[in-house]
Formats: C-alpha cells, structure tokens, sequence
C-alpha cells in the first residue's frame, strides 16, 4: 500500500505540469502495480484491488481538470475582435468540434427509446411547475413531513421548479383517463431536469435527470412492474441482471420500494454488490383519485430515477459533477 501512495503522489504531480496529461496513464508505473496482485496473498488481494482502483480514478479526474486547465488557457488567448481564428491563425478545430450532444442526452434519448419501444408515451417534464403538481396531487398534504425530503426550490411567486418528474404524474393521469375508460391503458414516461437546494458534492447536484414512469389499467400488478423495470435495466445494460427490491416509503405509493440491480461484473461489480436505481411502487389510491381515475376500478404502478446514476454506471463515471460542468476533456470521451 505504500507503493501505492508513492505511485500516487508522484504521478499526480506529473499530472498537474504536464502538457499531454493522459500520456501519464501510460507509464509503466500504473501497470506494474496491477501485476503485483499476483504475488499477494488471496486474502489481501481484494483490498490492494480496490485501492489500485480507487488510483486509476483520483488520476482520471486528475487528467481531467488538468486537460481542462490546458484548454482554458487556449481559450483566453483567442483574440475576440479578429474576424475569426486565434492570434490570427486560422482555428483548427477539429473535425468533431463543430458541436455534439451532450452525453446525458444521448443516453436520455436511449433510455426513452427503450420505453416507446416497450409501449410507453414519452412526455418532457416541465421546468416550473407548482404545489399543486409537485406535492398536494401526489397525496403529500399542506404540512406533510415528506416534504422536506425533497429540498425543494421556490420562486418568489411561489412556483418550484420541480425536485421529481413524478410532478408530471396528475397530468399523465387526468389525460388517460378517457382512454382507460374506453378500455385501454395509460403508459407513459415523464423525463427531464430536477432541481434540489443540494449540498454539491461526487454524488449530489442541484441540477440532474430524472426518469418516470407510469402504468395504470384494470388489472396492473407489482409482478408486472419487476418485469418491465428488470427488462429496461438488461436493455439497458445489455445483459442479464439479478435485481431485488426492499420496502421504502414515498407518499405517492403503496407499497414503496427500492428498487435495486447486483452490479454486472463487467462493470466492476463484485457478487452481492448492490446498487439502488430508483423508487417504485403500486400508486396510491389517492393519487388515481385526485385525478379523477376511480381507484376501486383501476390500479397502477410508478417508479422514478436518476439518468446520471445509470450513466455514471455504464461507463465507470465517477464525479456526478462532470457532467454540468462544461469541461471538454470529459465531454470528448463521448464523441
Ligand atoms: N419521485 C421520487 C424521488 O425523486 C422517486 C419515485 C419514487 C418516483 C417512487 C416514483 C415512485 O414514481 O413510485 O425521490
């Protein structure tokens, strides 16, 4: 382990001045650590393995700012009264450089592609919305202690722009009421940006993704509800998965779960890793009621979660706040 922080002071320093960072990941150094697990014993193997993980990503994140750093002072030389160009020279900007989607939107466009593909409506959440659509209608009363949960923001006119895309859940709902009386069903997704007045840290943003969905009929089962969301994941995923759920507590459901998927091995999981992805349940009678759906007739299923979470996952991300942060190091890797 002292190897280890040797390694990691000097490289990091390495880091800081160089002018092509990522060529730092390359020295034999960070190889020559992965090949001592071999000589260890059994019993420490797993922990020297964590901990030369744990390295690789302190230096990534390390490349990272560093890259940024060395763009930024491009950037600040670009002379603003040229017709175009920098110091003169014509740009050479690179041929991917002429814009690209941002990663969360791409892997929001996947995410909801494989609801529609599933049956679902995709319906945008809204940017500002009110009490009404963000608590009362999901059975959340005027003092309820729920509230408080959800650090929510507030205009001085009293609009919250919203902390869940459940905030969608009452128009879902009073816009298929007609279908479900005709004998159909609503499916929909509701996605978008949330807010919370969040602590900013690895894992917390005040700005982020969510994704919700619900499903209402004559005869919608949790059984259902496991299936659809456990089919989403190994879509998603692209593989098998082990899931499981534990009871938790959201005013909008009853029975409220967690939901949670056993980390792919491919991904770095090890057995009996656990990762929780969303909140789910049967809708509560009183949200079907307060749209104006008869609860002793139709039953539903929701659930809700975070994009970031899901992306962070798929490609080993390890720093939420990358993605709202504009850097161009990090923006690359997925061109
Ligand atoms: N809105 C919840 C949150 O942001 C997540 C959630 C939980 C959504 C359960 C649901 C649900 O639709 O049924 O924390």
């Amino acid at each position: 382990m002292q190897n280890i922080e040797t390694v990691r002071n000097n490289l990091l320093a390495s880091i800081a001045t160089s002018a092509t960072p990522r060529e730092i990941l390359k020295l034999p150094e960070l190889k020559q650590l992965m090949s001592v697990i071999a000589t260890l014993p059994v019993e420490e193997r797993g922990a020297y393995g964590k901990s030369v993980n744990e390295l690789k990503q302190v230096l990534e994140s390390a490349v990272i700012d560093r890259e940024t750093e060395l763009d930024n002072a491009t950037v600040e030389s670009i002379d603003v009264t040229a017709p175009w160009g920098i110091n003169n020279k014509p740009l050479q900007l690179l041929p991917t450089e002429n814009g690209s989607q941002h990663p969360l939107t791409s892997e929001l466009e996947n995410v909801i592609d494989i609801f529609t593909r599933m049956g679902f409506e995709a319906i945008e959440s809204r940017q500002i919305d009110d009490d009404e659509h963000m608590f009362a209608t999901l059975n959340f009363h005027e003092n309820h202690p729920a509230r408080d949960g959800y650090d929510t923001f507030r205009t001085e006119e009293g609009f919250i722009p919203p902390a869940h895309t459940s905030t969608m859940q009452n128009r879902i709902l009073k816009n298929g009421k007609a279908k479900l009386e005709s004998g159909g069903q609503i499916a929909a997704v509701s996605y978008g940006r949330v807010y919370r007045n969040e602590d900013v840290d690895a894992t917390h943003e005040h700005t982020f993704y969510q994704c919700e969905g619900v499903f209402v009929s004559e005869t919608a089962t949790l059984g259902q509800m496991l299936g659809t969301l456990r089919s989403f994941f190994e879509t998603y995923y692209g593989q098998k998965l082990q899931i499981k759920t534990q009871p938790a507590y959201f005013p909008f459901v009853e029975p409220g779960l967690e939901f949670a998927i056993e980390k792919p091995a491919a991904l770095g999981g090890k057995p009996g890793e656990w990762l929780e992805m969303l909140g789910c349940g049967m809708i509560h009678p009183n949200v079907l009621q307060a749209a104006g759906i008869d609860s002793t007739k139709y039953r539903g299923f929701a659930w809700g979660g975070g994009v970031e979470r899901l992306v962070m996952l798929k490609y080993g991300i390890e720093d939420l706040r990358h993605f709202e942060s504009g850097k161009l190091a990090f923006l690359r890797k997925f061109l």
